[in-house]
C-alpha cells in the first residue's frame, strides 16, 4: 500500500506491505523524518506492558446497577405485563422528555422503529428516500423493505455523515424524493440546519437515523427529535443498551403518532379492529425496565466517552501521530453545544488500516471496521446499478476507517497503552 503523510512538519513516503501479518516499511523517503519521529515515539512511548482493551465492555457497567436492574426484571416477572404497558408507556414518556420529542413509542428494534415509521408515512413504490451509503444495512434496508428505492448520497469526509452540496444536488435532480434520511454516524450530529433547511426548501420530510446518537445535542435539540421523526435503537452495544433488542420511534405530528402507535401492533385498534396493516414491532417490558434503570445515567456515561475521546486526542498528539491518524472531528465545539457528538464510536483514519488491525488484534487490543463495503456495493442492492467509484468518499472511509476502544469505563492507562501499541505499529 502506497502512503503519504505529513508528521511533525516532516513529510514522508512509504510504502508499506501487510505482508505475513506485519506492515513491513520498504521505503522512507525522508531520513530526517525518520530519525525525528522515531526520538518523537522513544520519548513518549513507555512500552507499557501487554493488556487486554476490548472495544466494549458492558460488564463493567451492568455490575453496579446489577441489583436494581435484577429487581426491575423481578418486578416484570411478578407482574407477568410481559409486552407494552405501564413500563413501556413511562419509559417512552422518560425518553420523550429526554429528547424533547413529542411523541414516543418503544418498539422491537431499531430496525423496526425506521421499518413502522416509513410504512406509517405510506412510503412505498415509485417513492424515492435519500440517504447515504456509509451507515449499518438497516438505513437502506427498511428503504427497500416497503418498496421504495434508496437513492445514494455521498457523504462529508470530515463527520462522515451526508455531505450538504451531495444532498441538494440529489434533491435537485429527483423530483418523486419522499423523506431525506440523516445518520447522525458515530453520535456525532449531521448538519442539521442546513438539511432541515434543504428538508423545507424542497417539502420534503427529514427523517433522522439516530440509532447511534441517543443523547446527542444540536442547537436546533435532541438527536432524533429534530426532524419531522426519527428513531434509536437500544441494541446492547449503544450509548443506552437494552437486555436484548429495542429501539424507539420519535415523532412531531400527532396524527403520524396514531398510526405508528397502531402499526407497531398491527395496525390495531380498537383491539381486533385493524385501520392499517402493521406488523408486530412490539416492545417488551422488560427492555422498558431495564432501560428506565439506565437512562438516568446516560448523560454521564456519554460525558465520560466525550472524555475518553479528548484523552485520546492528547495521546495522539504527545506522540506525535495527530497528523498521521485522521483523529474525528467536532463539528460545532466551541458553539456552545458540546455534546453534539457522544462518540457511540471513536473511528480514526489510519494508513495501513487493516494491518494495524490485525497487529492491535495481536496486541489484545479491539477495534472494529464500522463499515467495509458502503451499501451501494452491496450484492443485494446491485439492482439499484451503482458502480465503484460512484460515492468516493464512502468508499475511501470504508478502505480507511478504524473503531478504537471507547466506553465510559476505559482507563487511561488503557488508552495510553492503544495510543503507544499504534505508535509502534507506525514506527516499524
Ligand atoms: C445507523 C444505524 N441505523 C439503524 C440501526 C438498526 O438498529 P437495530 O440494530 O436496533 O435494529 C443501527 C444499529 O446498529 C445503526 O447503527
Amino acid at each position: 500500500m502506497w502512503s503519504r503523510r505529513r508528521a511533525s512538519g516532516f513529510s514522508a513516503r512509504w510504502i508499506v506491505s501487510a505482508n505475513s501479518r506485519s506492515v513491513k516499511r520498504l521505503c522512507f523517503a525522508e531520513n530526517q523524518f525518520a530519525v525525528t519521529l522515531r526520538s518523537t515515539l522513544d520519548r513518549v512511548v513507555s512500552h507499557p506492558a501487554r493488556m487486554q482493551v476490548p472495544l466494549l465492555d458492558l460488564q463493567l457497567q451492568y455490575q453496579p446497577l446489577k441489583a436494581r436492574i435484577l429487581a426491575e426484571i423481578e418486578a416484570v416477572a411478578d407482574s407477568q405485563g410481559l409486552i407494552l404497558g405501564p413500563r413501556v408507556e413511562a419509559f417512552e414518556k422518560a425518553v420523550a422528555e429526554y429528547c424533547g420529542a413529542s411523541h414516543a413509542f418503544g418498539v422491537s428494534s431499531g430496525t423496526d422503529a425506521q421499518l413502522v415509521l416509513l410504512m406509517a408515512l405510506g412510503i412505498g413504490p415509485g417513492d424515492l428516500v435519500l440517504t447515504t451509503p456509509y451507515t449499518f444495512f438497516a438505513t437502506a434496508g427498511c428503504v427497500s423493505r416497503v418498496g421504495a428505492t434508496p437513492v445514494f448520497v455521498d457523504i462529508d469526509p470530515l463527520t462522515y455523515n451526508i455531505s450538504v452540496p451531495a444532498l441538494e444536488a440529489a434533491l435537485e435532480k429527483h423530483s418523486n424524493v419522499k423523506a431525506i434520511i440523516p445518520v447522525h454516524l458515530f453520535g456525532c450530529c449531521a448538519d442539521m440546519d442546513a438539511i432541515v433547511a434543504l428538508g423545507k426548501k424542497y417539502g420534503v420530510p427529514v427523517l433522522e437515523d439516530a440509532a447511534q446518537a441517543l443523547g446527542a445535542r444540536h442547537a436546533l435539540g435532541g438527536a432524533g427529535a429534530i426532524g419531522e421523526a426519527g428513531w434509536f435503537s437500544f441494541y446492547p452495544t449503544k450509548n443506552l443498551g437494552a437486555f436484548g433488542d429495542a429501539g424507539m420511534v420519535v415523532c412531531k405530528d400527532p396524527a403520524l403518532a396514531a398510526r405508528i402507535k397502531a402499526m407497531r401492533n398491527h395496525g390495531m385498534e380498537p383491539r381486533y379492529f385493524h385501520q392499517w396493516i402493521g406488523g408486530n414491532f412490539r416492545i417488551d417490558a422488560i427492555q422498558a425496565a431495564v432501560l428506565q434503570v439506565k437512562l438516568p445515567h446516560l448523560d454521564s456515561w456519554s460525558a465520560g466517552r466525550r472524555a475518553r475521546a479528548a484523552f485520546y486526542r492528547k495521546e495522539f498528539t504527545a506522540m506525535g501521530l495527530d497528523s498521521t491518524v485522521t483523529l474525528p472531528v467536532e463539528p460545532w465545539a466551541g458553539t456552545g453545544v458540546e455534546n453534539h457528538h457522544i462518540y457511540n464510536q471513536f473511528v480514526i483514519r489510519a494508513p495501513g488500516r487493516d494491518a494495524l488491525r490485525a497487529q492491535l488484534q495481536i496486541d489484545g487490543i479491539g477495534a472494529e471496521i464500522y463499515y467495509p463495503l458502503p451499501l451501494h456495493l452491496q450484492e443485494c442492492f446491485a439492482s439499484l446499478g451503482y458502480r465503484k467509484g460512484d460515492f468516493p468518499e464512502s468508499e475511501r472511509a470504508a478502505r480507511e476507517t478504524l473503531a478504537l476502544p471507547i466506553f465510559p469505563e476505559l482507563t487511561e492507562e488503557q488508552q495510553h497503552y492503544v495510543v503507544s501499541q499504534i505508535a509502534m505499529f507506525y514506527q516499524r
